[in-house]
C-alpha cells in the first residue's frame, strides 16, 4: 500500500521516523510530507533515507505546480502523525497555507490522525472542537497516550505507538469502503409523544451514537438512511436525513424505507408509552392531581424483527441493571442479529455523554465488550464486527 505520512512539528516528529521505518518494514511505500515547523525537529533527509523517497515540504519549491494534486492521487491512505494542535486546527478549518495542509484537501481517501501535544492544549475546548470536526469527517484518530510528556507535564498528549499508529493505518485500508453498493437504515435519538399541544414525554438520547453508527457507515460506502427524532446534531455529510417525531412516525417512515436496506440499526430509544388522543387544546391545571392513562407505542424492533427477511437486524438495548441478560432476552425475543448493550446508569458513558463503553451479543452466542472509546470509534468498532457477523452467519446458513 502506498502511504501519504504527514509529519508535523512536534517534538514527537522523531517518533514519526521511528514509524516510517515500521511502515516499510511491514512492506509499505511511504512517501513523507513535513511541514516547516517538523524541519525543526527532523530534517528532511531522515524520511528520505529511510524511505528512500524524497521528503515534500515547500508548496512553491516543486517542479510541478500541481505536484499535490498528484500526491493527493498516488496514495491509499493519508496518515498524520504527528498532528499538533496548531496542524489539527488548520485541518479542521481546511487552510491550505503549506504542503501537508494543500494535500489534505486533495486527497480523497481516509485518514489517519495521531495527536501529540500537551496536556493542556490537547484538553483545550478549542482542541475538542477541531477534534470533533475530523472525528465527524470519518477520519480515524489515533492516541493520544497518557504519560510523561516532553513539557514537564504528565497527563494525555503523547504520540501513540508507532506500532499502534501502523496498526490503525493498515486496519483503514482493510476496511474501506467494504459496504459500498448497500443501504444501510439506522435510527437515532429519542421520540416525543405528545400530551397537549406544548407537552410531550421524552427521554434523554442525544442521538449522538446513532448518528456516529451513520457516520461510520458513510464512510464505508454505504447509501445512509437516518431516521432520526428530536436531536441537536447537524447531519452528517453524505447521509440521508428523515426527521420524525413520534414512536408512530418513525415506525411508519421505517417500514417505507426498509425495502432498498441490508443493515437495519435500531439504536434510537423510543419511548414505549404514547397518549392515544392527545387534546388539541393546551390542558389546564384544574385539578390537585392529574394521572395519565398511556397505550404502548409500537415495537419497532419486534416488527422488524418479524419482516426482516435476510436483513441483518442490530438492536440496542439500554439497561441500568442485568446488561447481558437483558440484551440477550431482546434479541431473542426481537429476533435480533446482534444486540448493543449499553449501561446508562454511570455518569461517563451513555446518554449525551461523548464516550461509551457497550457489550455486543450476537446470534451466534458471542459476547463481546467493547472498551470506553468514543462514540465515533464504538462505531467503527460495531460496523467492523457486523460485517465479521454477517459472513459467519452467511456461512452457517449455506451449511
Ligand atoms: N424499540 C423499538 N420500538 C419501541 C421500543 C423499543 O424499536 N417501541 C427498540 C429500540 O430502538 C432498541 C430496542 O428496542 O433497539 C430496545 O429498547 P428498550 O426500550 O431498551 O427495550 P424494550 O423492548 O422497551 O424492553 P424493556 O422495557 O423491558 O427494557
Amino acid at each position: 500500500m502506498r502511504v501519504l505520512l504527514g509529519v508535523g512539528g512536534g517534538i514527537a516528529a522523531y517518533k514519526s521516523a521511528e514509524l516510517a521505518r515500521l511502515l516499510m518494514e511491514r512492506g509499505h511505500e511511504v512517501q513523507t510530507v513535513m511541514t516547516a515547523a517538523a524541519e525543526e525537529f527532523v530534517r528532511p533527509l531522515t524520511f528520505a533515507a529511510l524511505t528512500g523517497r524524497k521528503t515534500l515540504t515547500d508548496l512553491f519549491a516543486i517542479e510541478s505546480a500541481i505536484e499535490h494534486i498528484a500526491v493527493a492521487q498516488q496514495n491509499d491512505v493519508f496518515a498524520i502523525a504527528p498532528a499538533t494542535a496548531d496542524l489539527m486546527a488548520r485541518l479542521a478549518h481546511g487552510l491550505a497555507d503549506d504542503f501537508l495542509t494543500t494535500v489534505y484537501l486533495a486527497f480523497a481517501g481516509p485518514v489517519v490522525v495521531a495527536p501529540a501535544m500537551n496536556v493542556n492544549m490537547w484538553q483545550h475546548a478549542a482542541t475538542r472542537a477541531n477534534l470533533d470536526t475530523l472525528l465527524g469527517r470519518g477520519h480515524r484518530i489515533v492516541g493520544p497516550g497518557e504519560g510523561y510528556l516532553a513539557c514537564g507535564m504528565t497527563g494525555a498528549g503523547r504520540l501513540a505507538d508507532p506500532e499502534e499508529i501502523a496498526d490503525a493505518i493498515e486496519q483503514e485500508l482493510r476496511t474501506r469502503r467494504d459496504l459500498e453498493g448497500e443501504t444501510v437504515l439506522i435510527t437515532a435519538g429519542p421520540t416525543q409523544e405528545p400530551l397537549d399541544p406544548v407537552r410531550f414525554i421524552s427521554n434523554r438520547s442525544s442521538g449522538k451514537m446513532g448518528y456516529a453508527l451513520a457516520e461510520a457507515a458513510a464512510a464505508r460506502g454505504a447509501h445512509v438512511i437516518l431516521i432520526s427524532g428530536p436531536v441537536h446534531l447537524p447531519p452528517p455529510r453524505g447521509v440521508e436525513v428523515i426527521s420524525v417525531r413520534t414512536a408512530r412516525e418513525m415506525r411508519d417512515r421505517v417500514f417505507e424505507n426498509l425495502e432498498p436496506a441490508s443493515i437495519v440499526i435500531k439504536s434510537a430509544a423510543v419511548a414505549d408509552f404514547h397518549l392515544s388522543a392527545v387534546p388539541d387544546q393546551k390542558v389546564k391545571k384544574t385539578a390537585a392531581r392529574m394521572s395519565l392513562e398511556l397505550d404502548p407505542t409500537p415495537d419497532i424492533l419486534a416488527e422488524l424483527g418479524r419482516k426482516k427477511g435476510d436483513r441483518l437486524l442490530i438492536g440496542f438495548a439500554a439497561e441500568t441493571q442485568n446488561l447481558q441478560q437483558e440484551a440477550r432476552r431482546k434479541l431473542e425475543s426481537k429476533n435480533c442479529d446482534m444486540v448493543v448493550a449499553n449501561f446508562v446508569g454511570g455518569a461517563e458513558t451513555g446518554f449525551e455523554s461523548d464516550q461509551n463503553e457497550v457489550v455486543l451479543v450476537m446470534r451466534t452466542g458471542e459476547v463481546l465488550p467493547l472498551p470506553r472509546a468514543s462514540k465515533h470509534e464504538i462505531a467503527r468498532r460495531i460496523f467492523d464486527e457486523v460485517m465479521k457477523l454477517r459472513l459467519v452467519l452467511h456461512a452457517a446458513n449455506e451449511r
